[in-house]
């Protein structure tokens, strides 16, 4: 539904180059939602801003619907109509919200409406519609000074959803939100990609969030697009970044001659007692050092960190149990290293080894 080829993003200010896009390759599904994390200063902002052509990228295309925004005409503010009437198609939400304080809520409602050329009583009977699909019908006349700030996105939402657009794409949308006005957000935002089929891609810091509603997600970093998937694919790639971000486990070695790893369960193998089988089969004694289990895509996903007594060259066995079992298994610390050498044959993260490599 949405995708960009080679998109990059040149900014110039002060005689200094900004490479805010480097050649991103971004494909979102139909019907899904897509989180895009990242930390400040990624280029996740710029990403979003270039999908619906706010931002003309330096290069690279983009596709929405199958339509290529990038091929149709008009440059940045002088653009053509076929290009305004892609784009009414592409709904946007706001951290802020952007809503005019002079104007009720049903009239802010109404704006993209009136840009699009509808009369009056057509404005009216859609904006009602749009506040009722999001809660607010009893607060139309209200202003937004009298609205609490989950109201206010939300009729940051209705407003987005005026043009009966196929993708809403939202920046940061809950970052100005207390938690649980974010969950009722998110929970409209879901419900409105069931009923609608509203394919939504989103930008959040938020890990929570990617866990709450996201089909799959995306890691940026420097402008780049380092990690992507569906969320509960890249929960099974071994050495995951986004993985590790979303399911955090600490807990550090308690002395020398142990090996640390990190243990995945999914689906069936998360009810098996299988850490208590591998202590008994092995005869060994395992300490759990950190866990973190939840719920993504209504399956059960989760993480441990467990610690083996030995170093790594006693502990290939037990660990070809656990894998054998149907677990991703991670070694942790110095001991990824001395896999990775050993050429078990099986992928290591980056991230991972270059931990060891620091100690
Ligand atoms: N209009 C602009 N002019 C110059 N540099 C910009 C502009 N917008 C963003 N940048 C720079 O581009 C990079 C990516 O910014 P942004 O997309 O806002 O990141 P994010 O949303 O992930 O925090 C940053 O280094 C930022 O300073
Ligand atoms: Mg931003």
């Amino acid at each position: 539904m949405i995708t960009t080829k080679d998109l990059t993003k040149v900014y110039r200010s002060r005689g200094r180059e900004v490479h805010a896009l480097d050649s991103v390759d971004l494909h979102v599904r139909e019907g899904e939602v897509y989180g895009v994390v990242g930390r400040s200063g990624a280029g996740k902002s710029t990403l979003i801003r270039c999908v619906n052509l706010l931002e003309r990228p330096s290069s690279g295309t983009v596709t929405v619907d199958g339509q290529e925004l990038t091929a149709l005409a008009g440059r940045g503010q002088r653009a053509g109509a076929p290009l305004r009437r892609a784009r009414s198609r592409i709904g946007m939400v706001f951290q802020h919200f952007n809503l005019l304080s002079s104007r009720t809520v049903q009239r802010n409602v109404e704006l993209p409406l009136e840009i699009l050329g509808l009369s009056g009583r057509e404005r009216s009977r859609k904006a009602l519609e749009l506040l009722d699909l999001v809660g607010l019908a009893a607060q139309a006349r209200a202003y937004p000074a009298q609205l609490s700030g989950g109201q206010k996105q939300r009729v940051g939402i209705a407003r987005a959803l005026a043009g009966d657009p196929k993708v809403l794409l939202s920046d940061e949308a809950t970052s100005a939100l207390d938690p649980e006005t974010t969950r009722s957000v998110l929970q409209l935002l879901r419900d409105l990609n069931r009923e609608l089929g509203l394919t939504v891609l989103l930008i959040t810091h938020e890990m929570d969030v990617v866990k709450a509603v996201c089909d799959s997600a995306a890691l940026m970093k420097g402008g780049r697009i380092v990690e992507s998937g569906r969320v509960a694919d890249l929960l099974a790639t071994p050495g995951s970044e986004l993985a590790r971000e979303l399911f955090p486990v600490g807990g550090e070695a308690s002395g020398a001659d142990r090996t640390v790893v990190d243990v995945t369960f999914h689906g069936d193998a998360a009810t098996r007692p299988v850490i208590s089988q591998l202590s008994r089969t092995y005869n060994i004694d395992i300490s759990i050092l950190g866990a973190a289990m939840d719920t993504v895509g209504g399956r059960q996903v989760g993480r441990m960190r467990i610690e083996l007594p030995g170093a790594f060259e006693e502990n290939v066995v037990p660990i070809g149990f656990l894998r054998e079992q149907g677990l991703q298994v991670d070694v942790a610390g110095p001991a990824a290293a001395v896999e990775q050498a050993a050429g078990s044959g099986l992928v290591h993260s980056t991230g991972l080894a270059k931990e060891g490599d620091r100690r």
